[in-house]
């Protein structure tokens, strides 16, 4: 059996013990559950730490569904929290953003030309320098798909990039780059000079993320995935990348398990756990050294935060078969039910005495 006394705990446990830990990266496949996930893991987090931000890079934006409520670019409490806020921003930067003559937007298009990802990478940078002036004590971030993340990550490297480019231009050809802007008609304001302040403002921001990013006392990924094989291949192919990237990661969170004590009856469904029980035991032996926690597939959706804490416990302790399992919600009826049946006992009983006093 995989859940051996050998492997690390089976739960989260370990990222909400470790208090050092300022930036949280949930990623994975589309539709594995990294909304709910990271939605979670924030909730947790804010039991734990002073405050806490959700951020969603993703441009398919569900943080709003997830939490039924609105978000946007600046970070909002969250209903029902005093610590816990979060925000939703768009990765693709708007160009209208830089404002100024159109030379302004040439310019801009000709260094976005020469090192591709650099106006994401800048808006990324502003977003990061913006979030660490105010002060969260931990950070999360529900990412976009795999690819996109990965690139995310790349932005510092890409804007280190680009700033160096344009510094050996500049050297190379001294003041004539701000001669042509302004033969083309663009300001000093808006001219190359400009461009480089503002890459060069972001210079100390990147240094500072990057080294941060690289910190496993400061950051860790979590990866999200489903028992299925292209789940995995992808989950081993993330693994890779954040190794490469030196970016921490140890935890695995396999979300839509069909657990075997669910009384099945469906052959489908007999045959999808066989399935997933080969890709669990392939996990288990990949990332034996992984915190992997598995979350069972649920009938219905995970949305509103009475939703998202109910399925939080799945988080923090192993998967228990059903005769001991309850839900909070089932736990919650339970409760209500005997909570009315003391209520009638007592009105019986007070029927009962009312009717000794009169005799
Ligand atoms: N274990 C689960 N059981 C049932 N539904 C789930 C489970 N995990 C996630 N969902 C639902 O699946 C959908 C996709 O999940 P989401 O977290 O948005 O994925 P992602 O962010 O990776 O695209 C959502 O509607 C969510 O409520
Ligand atoms: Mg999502």
């Amino acid at each position: 059996m995989a859940d051996n006394q050998d492997l690390p705990e089976a739960t989260v446990q370990n990222i909400l013990d470790q208090e050092s830990l300022k930036w949280v990266f949930v990623g994975g496949k589309g539709g594995v559950g990294k909304t709910t996930c990271s939605s979670i893991l924030s909730i947790l987090l804010a039991r734990v730490r002073s405050s806490v931000l959700i951020i969603s890079t993703d441009p398919a934006h569900n943080l709003s569904d997830a939490f039924q409520q609105r978000f946007t670019k600046t970070p909002t409490l969250v209903n029902g929290f005093n610590n816990l806020y979060a925000m939703e921003v768009d990765p693709n930067v708007e160009n209208e953003d830089v404002g100024g003559p159109e030379g302004m937007d040439s310019l801009f298009s000709e260094l976005s030309n020469a090192i591709p990802g650099i106006d994401e990478a800048m808006s990324f940078a502003e977003m990061l320098k913006l979030v660490q002036t105010m002060d969260y004590s931990c950070i999360v971030f529900d990412t976009a798909p795999t690819g996109h993340t990965l690139r995310l990550l790349q932005f510092p490297a890409t804007l280190e990039k680009g700033l160096a480019k344009m510094m050996s231009l500049k050297s190379k050809f001294g003041g004539l780059l701000s001669q042509m802007s302004r033969l083309f008609g663009v300001d000093d304001e808006f001219g190359e000079d400009a461009i480089l302040g503002r890459l060069e403002g972001m210079k100390e921001v990147i240094e500072q993320v990057n080294k941060q990013f690289k910190d496993p006392d400061l950051t860790t990924f979590v990866c999200v995935c489903i028992p299925e094989f292209l789940s995995l291949y992808e989950t081993e192919r993330l693994v890779q990348e954040l190794t490469k990237f030196e970016i921490d990661t140890h935890n695995i969170i396999i979300n839509q398990v069909i657990f075997e004590d669910e009384d099945v009856e469906s052959k489908l469904l007999k045959a999808r756990m066989r399935m997933q029980q080969k890709y669990l035991d392939q996990f288990y032996m990949l990332y034996d050294d992984f915190h992997i926690t598995k979350l069972p597939l649920l009938p219905e959706e995970v949305t509103g935060v009475e939703a998202l804490k109910a399925f939080s416990h799945h988080f923090l302790s192993p998967y228990q078969p059903s005769s001991t399992r309850g839900t909070v919600e089932e736990l919650e009826q339970r409760i209500s039910m005997l909570k009315q049946q003391v209520s009638d006992a007592e009105a019986e009983l007070e029927k009962l005495q009312k009717g000794k006093e009169k005799v």
